[in-house]
């Protein structure tokens, strides 16, 4: 029930956003603003505004991962899905620029108050740490940070007790499956030229569908080499374009008829699925599933620069020195950039696109209500 007019609470502004809360934390350790200088307090404004921004990209990530969990995704939760990591998008950009001002500061002046932070490090926020696990970074992927142990122990008290930085990962961890994962589940029954994983025919369909799209793919290579070597002059040229060519076929072969991975068949399957929805992206049906897999290239192409953005300040600020984690500093960051990717096989169908004109005539058009020219 409404209160009576006129007895609800008024907010005031400072009072909805809490500024005085807000403009109260910035004291650091001595928790006195007055006795530190700009560039520590700078220091300081710059990582609680990435927290920040960490906090909302975890709340969007939440709500993807939600509209994936729990049987077939309408097309409502599919925009939903896109619009939260269009979002994210545009908050990793603001993260990306963001290092500017962390640039202001000069060696000397950050070195000024370094000492202070040791062995304090970024390595130790958990929001960053729950974004790679809600995302679905696994711990057999990670990179060891040298002395820490693992990332977990880095979240520890020193007294070794755990902190509520480690309860808080923990809770991330035990929270279900990731975001790749549920996406992955999603893919897996994503029908394939009109037939879902469970259908009678669905396997007969897909081998023909890998097949044929095979096929198409060996013609555009065979064709690119013939262009290559009319090109070429010497003979070890030509030989090294024949190998590179048939290394690129060879590729895709195995990528679209995998042996080796956890469960091959499931993981052919959902490879096939990225390809469909992306070759035939024109169908009405596949339209916001292709928005999907466009939205997350985006984002983790985002995320990558992300982590070399923080690479190159840092390497601007500091050098090549031993981070206050006590990492490799800028060589760990740099390697953190090159192998935390999360939606791997995304990326790896951009290698086997065709050209449309070249792709294989769908097999059940009617499925997507798909009118052929002519009839
Ligand atoms: C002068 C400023 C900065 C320097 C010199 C610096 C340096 C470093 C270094 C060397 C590491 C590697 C771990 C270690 O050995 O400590 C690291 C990790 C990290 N830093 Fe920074 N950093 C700075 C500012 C920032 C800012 C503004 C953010 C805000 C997002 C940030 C977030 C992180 C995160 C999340 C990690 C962990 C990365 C990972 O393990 O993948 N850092 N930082």
């Amino acid at each position: 029930m409404l209160p009576p007019m006129g007895t609800e609470k008024r907010v005031n502004y400072w009072e909805y956003i809490r500024v005085d809360d807000l403009l109260s934390l910035q004291g650091g350790v001595e928790g006195d603003e007055a006795s530190l200088g700009n560039d520590e307090v700078m220091f300081i404004v710059v990582h609680q505004v990435y927290e920040l921004w960490f906090k909302l990209i975890l709340r969007e990530l939440g709500a993807a991962r939600e509209l994936f969990s729990g049987g077939p995704v309408a097309e409502q939760a599919l925009s939903g899905a896109v619009h939260a990591l269009r979002r994210v998008c545009t908050i990793i950009e603001r993260c990306v620029d963001h290092f500017q001002i962390m640039e202001t500061l000069s060696t000397r002046d950050y070195l000024s108050f370094r000492d202070k932070l040791m062995p304090a490090s970024g390595f130790q926020s958990a929001q960053l740490r729950q974004i790679e696990i809600l995302l679905g970074l696994e711990d057999k992927d990670r990179l060891s940070l040298g002395v820490e142990g693992d990332y977990m122990q880095a979240l520890r008290a020193h007294d070794g007790t755990r902190s509520s930085a480690y309860d808080k990962v923990e809770g991330t961890r035990a929270s279900g499956p990731s975001l790749r994962s549920v996406i992955a589940e999603w893919l897996y029954r994503t029908p394939i030229d009109g037939y879902g994983p469970d259908d009678e025919g669905a396997a007969g369909s897909l081998d023909r569908f890998i097949e044929r799209y095979l096929g198409a793919v060996d013609a555009e290579i065979a064709g690119s080499l013939e262009v290559a070597l009319s090109r070429s002059h010497t003979a070890e040229d030509q030989e090294t374009l024949r190998q590179r060519y048939a290394k690129e076929s060879a590729g895709q072969a195995a990528f679209l008829n995998p042996t080796g991975e956890v469960d091959d068949a499931r993981t052919r399957r959902i490879r096939a699925a990225i390809l469909f929805i992306t070759t035939y992206r024109e169908l009405p049906l596949l339209s916001w599933p292709r928005e999907l897999l466009d939205a997350i290239v985006e984002f983790e192409q985002l995320f990558v620069i992300f982590r070399q953005r923080h690479a190159r300040m840092v390497e601007r600020v500091i050098g090549r020195r031993t981070g206050t984690g006590g990492s490799a500093g800028v060589d760990y960051l740099d390697a953190t950039a090159l192998k935390y990717r999360i939606f791997k096989d995304v990326w790896a169908c951009r290698t086997c696109q065709i050209q449309i004109k070249a792709a294989p005539p769908l097999e059940r058009p009617d499925f997507y209500g798909f009118v052929a020219e002519g009839s």
